[in-house]
């Protein structure tokens, strides 16, 4: 059964350490993503973009391929289905269809705007039990269409925020979506300490979790993240692994070309990916 992430966030404050918000693109990203914090005995978030959600044939589609696993794969960790940067339509979608958890990014608004909508997104989804993520400042870079300015959250209004009942709140400190350039300055720890400071025990996100350095997670965790974002870094591995299948020529050979034979090292390295990062985050035997 799926669960809202509030339980798992709030252990994961106390006992100092990060459960993983993995991306999911298709059932073999599903599959890989809960097979793998199952064997690690680790809490995990499955992560919807909207545009993912298109993708996968719409929400109910996911919310079915989801449940579906969790009983007939016999996942028993903490799971929760949570839409990923949503808009104020996309997160009454998901709460329609049955994800629960939900991130609604108002951080393209006014703080003013922010605010209203986010409350109103609250009352909604908490009625369902449904957890819910807020954006304060902005994520660098491009996801999935969603552009931001990369602007360091303000620890006041992340404040102002976080009083409202949210459930977990994303803050731009300087993380990015996508790949790192050569030239990035890293994470903004001085913000980080000064949002924790204001905003207490509520569990951080850390958007943009591909390519950060071990210690800057580390560090991030000790000041207060208790959930980290990752996407990019599983799309890379799996078409590395991919594009090493096809050029070897597997595809040609027997039957390599079965979909199931082409899709199965990139598979693997999804599940790979997904532990390394549950070993870092320190979620493994958490569930
Ligand atoms: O919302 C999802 C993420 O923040 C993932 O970021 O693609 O850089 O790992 P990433
Ligand atoms: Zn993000």
């Amino acid at each position: 059964m799926l669960v809202s992430a509030k339980e798992m966030l709030k252990k994961a404050v106390e006992g100092q350490y990060a459960v993983g918000q993995f991306n999911i693109n298709n059932l073999e990203w599903t599959k890989a993503i809960l097979l793998t914090a199952q064997e690690n005995n680790s809490p995990v978030i499955l992560g919807v973009s909207e545009g993912a959600g298109k993708y996968m044939g719409g929400y109910k589609t996911i919310v079915g391929m989801v449940n579906g696993m969790i009983e007939e794969l016999n996942i028993t960790v903490p799971v929760a289905l949570h839409l990923d940067h949503g808009s104020y339509d996309g997160a009454l979608k998901v709460i329609e269809a049955g994800f629960s958890s939900v991130m609604f990014d108002g951080s393209h608004y006014s703080i003013e705007e922010n605010i209203s909508k986010t409350k109103e997104i609250i009352e909604i989804a908490n009625a369902k039990g449904i957890s819910v993520e807020a954006e304060v400042g902005s994520i660098g870079g491009e996801e999935d269409g969603v552009v931001g300015s990369g602007e360091i959250a303000d620890p006041a209004e992340c404040k102002s925020i976080a009083d409202l009942g949210i459930d977990m709140l994303a803050a731009g400190i300087g993380n990015i979506h996508g790949k790192y350039p050569e030239n990035w300055a890293g994470l903004n720890f001085d913000a980080l300490a000064a949002i924790k400071d204001a905003t207490k025990d509520m569990p951080l996100v850390l958007h943009g979790g591909t390519g950060i350095p071990e210690d800057m997670i580390k560090k991030a965790i000790s000041l207060g993240v208790a959930k980290i974002n990752v996407n990019t870094e599983c799309q890379l591995a799996f078409a590395k692994a991919t594009r090493e299948y096809i050029e070897a020529g597997k595809d040609l050979e027997g039957k390599g070309f079965d979909p199931r034979k082409i899709l199965a090292p990139g598979f693997e390295a999804i599940k790979a990916t997904v532990k390394e990062k549950m070993e870092l985050f320190g979620s493994v035997n958490k569930a």
